[in-house]
């Protein structure tokens, strides 16, 4: 049992540079009288934990609703990565206290990273907050909820080594119908010294194969034409049959996903350099529903800051990947993370991160500043001694050279005919419609008879450093 268009605010702080902002409506199936309102901060994987929420609150009968002063039950899933992301989420509890001023009943919780990371301190920090649940403890909502509502403090965040919400069918928020998130693992076991994820999220797991096929088979059945495979660090999937002891790695589950139908693409976020195989190249190649894209986050190019970062794999080493990647996959387009001031980085050190996204020619990247967070691998061991006035020209140099960059791999575009899954209409024009390529570039084209949710090719005619603009060809 589940509602299908439960009202959800979805806010992106993990991406500098491209925070949105999503809305949807809502229609109840069941009713005990009780309203929710969520709004979604973080990674996509905090985006696919409220669509578990909303599944699990739907069962208990509430219904969403997006006018959080009409609500009985106020969500925010919430992101720690870096210092800016827990201040937004203070900023709304502010906001919150308000409407509780005159609403004493509206109870507030926190899920996901931040209230894993504070758990109960932010009960004390934050006197209006009834509710703190980490990132596993969501079945456990409908009891955390009763206890809250006898006017105890909710709480639980236990972090589990077996958690994959696997039999809970997602509700899909926000959903355009043709695009879908299906989580594949969870937690991270890559201590990079700058990162909180591996305290907030707990030990990596992998989800059963069967259930994600068969959430994939159910999406494709509803029409849906693309599934993004979800995980901290994708390439580390395994799983091992109980029955027969056979292994199931990503590539495996690549293919098995690729195997549902043509029609059906496959994406994947996100790839550790260390853990993309030559078997998984191999299977992009071979199957051309999955897309050619692969997101392979740097974090700098230099190697002595990479081993400061205890990312494992030095600047050589990720070149001659990149490199591997080109020669398997020529028309792969790659994209990247980096972080720009991390401790002790020299002006030379920097010029590395620059130097390497010119040779890994990164189609987008989403570039950050080093944000000192509590109790990791770098707050104990390493100074964040660099200026915030240094970090953000940095950053700049950064963002200027990925900009020229976006431009030129997407000249080359130009005269290409590109095989386009239609998403939507274009945000600009009722006449238009907006879809992706293989390399997951967004193309705007005339709309003439073209359906969303249907493949269609398109000859590129022009560009920004954004999006491809062109029209319909046979
Ligand atoms: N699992 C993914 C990353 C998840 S976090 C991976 O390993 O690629 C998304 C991005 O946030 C990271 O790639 C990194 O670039 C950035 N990030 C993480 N911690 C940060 C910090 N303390 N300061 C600034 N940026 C950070
Ligand atoms: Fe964080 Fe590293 Fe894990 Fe990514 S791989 S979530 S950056 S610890
Ligand atoms: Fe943020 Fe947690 Fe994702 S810290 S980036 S919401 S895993």
């Amino acid at each position: 049992m589940y509602n299908d268009n439960p009202t959800i605010k979805n806010i992106d702080e993990s991406k500098q540079g491209d925070a949105f902002f999503n809305e949807q409506i809502a229609t109840n199936t069941s009713d005990n009288n009780k309203k929710f309102y969520i709004e979604s901060y973080g990674c996509q994987m905090n985006f696919s934990d409220s669509e578990i929420v909303a599944s699990i609150l739907s069962d208990i009968g509430y219904s969403s609703t997006r006018d959080m002063e009409e609500s009985d039950l106020i969500l925010i899933n919430t992101c720690s990565i870096r210092e800016k992301a827990e201040d937004t989420v203070r900023k709304r509890l502010r906001i919150f206290d308000k409407l509780k001023d005159n609403k004493p009943g509206i109870l507030v919780g926190v899920l996901g990273c931040m209230a894993e990371r504070l758990k109960k301190k932010l009960l004390e920090q934050e006197k209006l907050v009834d509710l703190v649940v980490g990132p596993d403890a969501y079945r456990e909502l409908p009891n955390l909820i009763a206890t809250a509502e006898d006017g105890d403090k909710g709480i639980n965040v236990f972090l589990s080594r077996e958690e994959t919400y696997a039999n809970i069918n997602p509700v899909r928020l926000g959903s355009n119908g043709v695009t879908a998130f299906v989580t594949i693992t969870r937690g991270c076991d890559n201590m990079c010294s700058f990162c909180v994820v591996p305290f907030t999220r707990g030990r990596e797991r992998s989800r059963d194969p069967f259930s994600i096929l068969a959430e994939c088979k159910d999406l494709f059945d509803r029409g849906f034409r693309e599934v993004t495979l979800l995980g901290q660090n994708v390439d580390s999937y395994k799983w091992e049959n109980p029955d027969t002891k056979e292994n199931v790695d990503f590539a495996d589950l690549l293919e098995m996903t690729a195997k549902i139908n043509s029609d059906l693409r496959i994406r994947f976020s996100t790839s550790h350099p260390k853990d993309i195989t030559d078997k998984v190249l191999f299977n992009i190649s071979k199957y051309e529903n999955i897309c050619n894209y692969i997101h392979l986050p740097v974090q700098s190019g230099n190697s002595n800051i990479l081993k400061k970062m205890n990312r494992t794999y030095d600047r050589e080493w990720y070149i001659n990947k990149i490199n591997r990647i080109y020669e398997i996959i020529p028309d792969c387009a790659i994209s990247s993370d980096m972080i720009a001031g991390f401790c002790g980085e020299t002006e030379k050190e920097h010029q590395d991160t620059l130097s390497i996204m010119e040779l890994a020619k990164y189609s987008m990247s989403y570039m950050f500043f080093y944000s000192e967070r509590p109790n990791t691998l770098a707050h104990k061991k390493y100074e964040d001694d660099i200026s915030l006035e240094i970090k953000k020209r940095r950053l700049n140099e950064i963002i200027r050279l990925q900009q020229q960059l976006s431009y030129q791999h997407n000249k080359k575009e130009v005269g290409k005919i590109h095989k386009v899954l239609i998403e939507k209409e274009s945000k600009k024009s009722k006449n238009d419609l907006a879809g992706r390529t293989s390399q997951n570039k967004m193309v705007v084209f005339p709309r003439e008879e073209a359906k969303i949710g249907t493949y269609v090719n398109v000859k590129i005619n022009d560009f920004t450093t954004a999006t491809l603009k062109g029209e319909l060809v046979q």
